[in-house]
């Protein structure tokens, strides 16, 4: 089976452009399932009801999300009745929404889980502490042809030590939020594809999707006040990873995509 995963969407440039994508993906059978981070798409600032429908009905079967999540305060209705739109399972209990999920597909059924590092990042409780209860729920006894791990973080250490801890339980543990893709992409010892980060999904003539002339700035006067963030509106690079599974549910290969703006070619 083939798996397409996206990394972070930011903006709605990138948004119309991934719908393209995603569909053709679909359509032409080279991805079974899709699932896409699209915690940027909404203005470069969090999601919507309407975004997160659009990528569903474009194909995605899940959406995973990150520490923008609640930057648009219509998705929390949204969010808390939702089966395939996810936000990262260690935040605090009592935040709305899911952070793992077992959805049915055309191929059977896939378990994603979105988990958020703690180092550099927004509070949340130990990331560590949540991965023996993806690896109990992703369990073979469950049946999935496919488990699916958003580690959404800054630090790489943090990244590679959640990977190598899930190596051998789960399908893919795959890394988003620095918006700036990794050369690391393999397939773990004990069968876990894994990518520190896939990057985003947006205009690399940028600041992490961000416009130059704004984000610049912001680091020259730390103490003053800021510039506001404007998403950067060049032609978008869509950058994801392709992953081939086995019957097991583990991987047998994983490659990088990238697909239009102005990244190198792989
Ligand atoms: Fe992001
Ligand atoms: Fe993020």
């Amino acid at each position: 089976m083939n798996v397409l995963f996206i990394g972070d969407i930011v903006g709605r440039k990138s948004r119309n452009f991934a719908f393209e994508k995603i569909n053709n993906f679909k359509k032409n059978k080279d991805a079974d399932v899709i699932v896409v981070n699209v915690e940027n798409s909404a203005g470069g600032f969090g999601i919507t009801p309407e975004i997160c429908n659009d990528f569903l009905n474009a194909g995605a079967d899940v959406l995973t999300t990150g520490n923008h999540v609640w930057d648009k305060k219509e998705i929390i209705p949204y969010i808390n009745k939702s089966n395939r739109v996810l936000r990262p399972l260690n935040m605090i209990e009592g935040t709305p929404g899911k952070g793992l999920t077992i959805v049915e597909t055309d191929h059977g059924l896939i378990g994603v889980a979105n988990i958020m590092t703690n180092l550099f990042m927004p509070p949340t409780n130990p990331v560590f502490e949540c991965l023996q209860n993806i690896i109990e729920t992703f369990s073979v006894k469950n049946n999935l042809i496919l488990s699916l791990i958003d580690v959404h973080g800054e630090a790489t250490s943090e990244k590679v030590a959640i990977g190598f801890y899930l190596d051998g339980h789960v399908t893919a543990v795959l890394g988003t939020h620095t918006h700036i893709p990794t050369a690391d992409w393999r397939v773990l010892e004990k069968g876990t594809a894994y990518i520190t980060d896939v990057g985003m999904s947006g205009d690399y003539d940028s600041v992490i999707g961000m416009q130059k002339q704004s984000a610049i700035p912001r680091f020259l006067n730390l103490n003053k006040k800021k510039l506001r963030l404007e998403v950067s509106l060049g032609e978008p690079t869509l950058c994801g990873v392709l992953i081939k599974t086995k019957k097991d549910g583990l991987a047998k290969s994983i490659r990088p995509i990238r697909i239009g703006g102005c990244l190198n070619e792989i």
